[in-house]
């Protein structure tokens, strides 16, 4: 990726990692970029650098605007290594007596990294570093995504350096929102889903802190994937809906089957969803990845799990899926299991418990069927799928 001027004298000198397919856990099927920002001034700024094994990039990305040693000031926003691996670096080519501006939080965090005396200058929310003609102000950003996490606005130009926040796992050529239009809203979403969702109480305060500073942002620039020029109010109103964690008339169904009896119910609960004007997903659960069906799960008003009994108690891939929804606190769900069993039939029932324990509203105990669903039971499966139905139309 070469560097793009994406303002008078601002340049994204980041790099696209086009091959990562698992960023620890989540699914990456296009890749992601680790975007990196030069500001040149009368002081010259770097804000963040990229994952480790691609620092020579960043540097010779750098090197085709300016002699890296000119860097004045380096800016730490997220202290997570795509972020900071290249910083050691970077550090030894500019100097590595030259200030590194990060949070209180950040410069804990990095030392602890890196382990490393650099010339740290802690900030806080509303302090400010000016480069001459532009200033630049911080904004700490505790947990989105760690609790080093601060955004960085260059006031003149009214650009918002977010870090982590309003980012997406995506590579590409393209450099900005009006250059893909709306496809790169999945991969947003995908990426509050997965890494945000958790901190929705905390994105919210933060949406409020802008208005109260009175932000003016005519640019967002996340250290993944693209920036936001055409529309910043689009990418800040569909965080809005998805911290608030409101759903659509949506239902997901989330299973997995040893010999397609579970199968056979999942899809007969769909259809009785489907009956009642509702739309339905169902997934399987070897067959899509979790950040995918975490995806879907966002804006679904109800999530139904289906299971075997295996081993007196759900599929192992069930629980995983269990484990992960439940560290990323999703809410306003209406919830409800199911499955075939052959003597014991146990995975309903803890299922439901797991669902509970998550405050999703349950509208019924739950279905099990012994071996293989007949037509009798598959008409009380699309009866299931219809009551749960009626209670997302509520
Ligand atoms: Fe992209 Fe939390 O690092």
């Amino acid at each position: 990726m070469k560097p793009v001027e994406i303002a008078k004298g601002v340049y994204d000198v980041g790099v696209n990692d086009w091959n990562i397919r698992d960023f620890h856990g989540y699914s990456t099927y296009q890749g992601t970029s680790y975007n990196a920002f030069l500001i040149i001034d009368e002081k010259i700024a770097l804000v963040d650098t990229v994952k480790k094994d691609f620092s020579d990039q960043l540097l010779a990305n750098i090197t085709k605007i300016v002699d890296p040693k000119k860097i004045d000031y380096v800016i730490s926003n997220h202290t997570e290594m795509d972020h900071s691996g290249g910083l050691p670096r970077v550090m030894h080519r500019i100097g590595e007596d030259k200030p590194l501006y990060c949070s209180k939080m950040g410069a804990k965090n990095l030392a602890r990294h890196f382990s490393q005396k650099w010339n740290y200058h802690a900030v806080g929310t509303g302090q400010e570093l000016s480069l001459g003609a532009r200033t630049l102000m911080f904004l700490e950003t505790r947990m989105i995504h760690w609790p080093d996490s601060m955004f960085t606005y260059l006031k003149e130009d009214k650009i918002l350096f977010a870090s982590d926040g309003f980012g997406q796992h995506y590579a590409g050529h393209e450099k900005f929102d009006d250059q893909i239009g709306d496809e790169i809203m999945w991969h947003a979403k995908k990426y509050f889903a997965n890494i945000l969702l958790l901190y929705s109480p905390l994105i919210l305060k933060l949406l409020d802190k802008v208005t109260e500073l009175g932000l003016e942002i005519d640019m967002i620039c996340p250290d993944h994937g693209i920036i936001w020029r055409k529309d910043p109010g689009k990418i800040i109103s569909a965080y809005a809906k998805w911290a608030n964690q409101e759903s659509e008339k949506k239902a997901v169904i989330i299973y997995d089957t040893m010999w397609q009896s579970t199968e056979q119910m999942a899809e007969a609960i769909a259809s009785g969803l489907y009956k009642e004007g509702v739309n339905v997903r169902p997934m399987h659960l070897r067959k899509c990845h979790r950040s995918d069906i975490m995806t879907e799960v966002i804006d679904a008003r109800a999530v139904i799990m289906g299971s075997p009994t295996l081993n007196n108690g759900p599929f192992p891939t069930i629980s995983d899926f269990l484990t992960y929804m439940k560290g990323l606190k999703p809410k306003n769900k209406i919830g409800a299991a199911f499955g075939s069993y052959g003597w014991s039939g146990e995975a309903v029932k803890l299922i439901s418990n797991e669902l509970e324990a998550m405050k999703f509203d349950l509208v019924d105990p739950g279905i099990k069927i012994q071996y293989v669903p007949d037509q009798e039971d598959l008409n009380a499966c699309i009866e299931f799928g219809k009551k749960i139905g009626q209670a997302v139309n509520r």
